[in-house]
This record gives C-alpha cells, structure tokens and sequence, in this order.
C-alpha cells in the first residue's frame, strides 16, 4: 500500500525511478498533497483514476518545474505568460492550449485542447518533477469528492478503505503551508476567468493588475449545470460529517466549527473548533481542511459552521463548504 519517506535527494530519485516505471508517487506541495504521476503515461494515469475513483471526464493538473518546460508542451503567451511570471511557482493553476505536438496524454485534459498546468511551490515537489523529467498530473490525494490530504497521514487515512496492490511512496514533506487548493483560471479575452477559488486570493490576482471574471455560479447556489471546471461539481470536498452551514446556534448532536467570537450558548461538552478565534480569513482558510479532518477523526456525525465572510479567501471557503454540505 503507502510507504512514507523522507523527502531525502536519494528517496526523491527512487521516486522518480517509480514515476519513469509508470506508477505513483504521492507528493507534498503547497497547497495540498498531489497524486502524482506521468502526464505522458496512459498506464500511470489509469491508476490515477481508478485509485481516486474519479469520474473520467474531470481533467488533471499537470505539473512542471519551471516555465521553459511548461513551454516545451503548452502555448504559454501574453497575458497567460504574465500571470505566469507573477505568481508561479505558486498556488496557480492556469488553463493553456496544448501544443499540437504536446505528449501529454489527451485524458488529461478531457480529450480537449486545453492543459491545466502548475508549478509547486514546493521544494520537493520540484525536484521530483525535475529529477523524473516529465510532466507529473497530480490531483489531490484523496478519493473522489473527499476531503483533501493536507498531510501524509490525510493520505493514508483517504485511502484506508480502497484495495490496490502497488506499493505507493508518500514523500513526506509535513504540513502543506496553505492546505487549500490552487485558485484554477483561464485567460479570455484579455481577461482572468475564475476557475476554482483556491488559495491565491483574487484579490492578489487584481492587485498584481489583471481583469478578473469572477465564477458565475455564487458560491452557495448550487446549481451548476455546465461543468466547465469539474471541481465546481456541487458535491466535492466532503468530511463523512453532514455541515449546517451559517449556523448561529447550535443543536445538541452537532460540533462547533466556528469563526470569530461565538456570541451564542454552547453546552459545555460540546466539540468546538474555530477556524480563527481572531476573525483572520487567511488563517481559517489554513485551517478548514484540518478541522474537518480532525472532526472526522473524532467520528463527528454533525457539524454546524457559523458563517465566513465572503471576501479574501473566504470566497474558496465558502465553495468547499457549500459543496462539501450539498445533498442533492
Ligand atoms: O492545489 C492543487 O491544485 C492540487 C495540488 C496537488 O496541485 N491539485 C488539485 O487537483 O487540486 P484536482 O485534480 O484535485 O483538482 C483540479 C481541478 C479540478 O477542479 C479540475 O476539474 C480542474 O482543476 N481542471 C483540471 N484540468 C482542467 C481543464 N483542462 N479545464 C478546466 N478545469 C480543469
Ligand atoms: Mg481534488
């Protein structure tokens, strides 16, 4: 099943003896800990998906270790190479069209023309894309529609329930720094087109100069019909725990995710968690995957969360939560 290594050089280059022999590499990055395996390799992406039990047509994340090799498969001009120079290596995730003699793998990117393409920045990360001299595709580590892993332990845990008979190495590079996902964008018409809101914050994008459109679909509707991105799929991101979301109270079954100061009555054997008692958008955006795991864990069956100011990150938080609630 997992064997957890040190990102030492030595285990990096094992793993990327793993990538190069067509199987799987779990990785640390930034945001969350990727899945990672050859872009160019029809049998490393197969495991990828029946592993993730991913529904086939939710395209992949290739990811590189500079721009000149994002260059060498992907038309990366203009205003997407910008974007590119502002905020890579980082938690950006950008839609390119795939050069006509690209070998990444079509599956990759929904038999379409447009590659999902990112740099990590994360040492380890990088080193294993450079060290197996391929792009790598690394969609979060957790089955389908689940909680990301934020740590290796996430993995293992993700996993606990899913038979596979390969040995996979989890480079171990401790907790993600931001644990939320790459902000997922396409360049239009001169403009920046919202994705999926992650961890670089729109506001950061709009500072940095760039038009942004925002996703049409508000956060909590839900009622996405066209699939553009499949991580706008309404349920996503889930905890086993079922969320009431913009709770001002709180019932007796239910744990406390809070925000902020709580100014309402709370039983004294309730499970609180607070995602930032100081009301900081940034730091609860940190620590909304690791609160949900942790309540998880505890075998938490309910779960109320006060509301998120939609600004900032809260934008992101607000997704998950809305999908990770949704019940169709
Ligand atoms: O932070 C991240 O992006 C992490 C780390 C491991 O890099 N990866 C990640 O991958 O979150 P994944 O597969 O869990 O999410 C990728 C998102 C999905 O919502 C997918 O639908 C969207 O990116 N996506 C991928 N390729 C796309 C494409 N060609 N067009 C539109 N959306 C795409
Ligand atoms: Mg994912």
């Amino acid at each position: 099943m997992f064997t957890i290594l040190e990102p030492t050089i030595e285990n990096i280059h094992i793993c990327a003896k793993e990538i190069l022999k067509s199987n799987l590499v779990v990785m640390p990055t930034e945001t969350v800990y990727g899945l990672a395996g050859s872009a160019l390799d029809l049998k490393a992406i197969e495991k990828i998906y029946k592993l993730k039990n991913r529904p086939l047509f939710n395209p992949l994340i290739a990811h590189f270790y500079n721009i000149s090799h994002i260059k060498e498969y992907c038309h990366l001009e203009s205003l997407a190479l910008d974007l590119a120079n502002i905020f890579m290596p980082g938690a950006l995730s950008i839609i390119l069209p795939k050069k006509a003699n690209s070998k990444i793998h079509p599956i990759c990117s929904g038999n379409t023309s447009k590659q999902a393409v990112r740099i990590p920045n994360n040492h380890n990360a990088l080193q294993l894309i450079q060290y197996s001299n391929v792009p790598l595709v690394a969609p979060s580590a957790n089955v389908s529609n689940k909680l990301s892993p934020i740590c290796a332990k996430n993995v293992i845990q993700s996993f606990a329930e899913i038979k596979f008979g390969d040995n996979i190495n989890i480079l171990d590079g401790g907790d993600c720094d931001f644990a939320m996902e790459s902000t997922v964008v396409e360049v239009i018409d001169d403009k920046v087109k919202i994705l999926r809101y992650g961890s670089l914050s729109i506001e950061d994008i709009k500072q940095a100069g760039f038009d942004v459109i925002l996703l049409e679909n508000a956060p909590h509707n839900n009622v996405l019909s066209n699939i553009n991105s499949p991580g706008l799929l309404k349920k996503h991101y889930s905890p086993n725990a079922k969320l009431r979301l913009n709770a001002c109270d709180i019932n007796p079954n239910e744990a406390l995710l809070a925000f902020g100061e709580i100014n309402f009555a709370i039983k004294k054997d309730t499970i609180v968690l607070n995602l930032s008692p100081r009301g900081d958008i940034t730091e609860a955006s940190k620590n909304l995957f690791p609160m949900l795991w942790e309540l998880d864990l505890k075998k938490v069956s309910n779960i109320a969360v006060m509301p998120i100011p939609n600004f900032g990150l809260g934008l992101a938080i607000n997704d998950r939560l809305s999908r990770a609630s949704y019940e169709g």
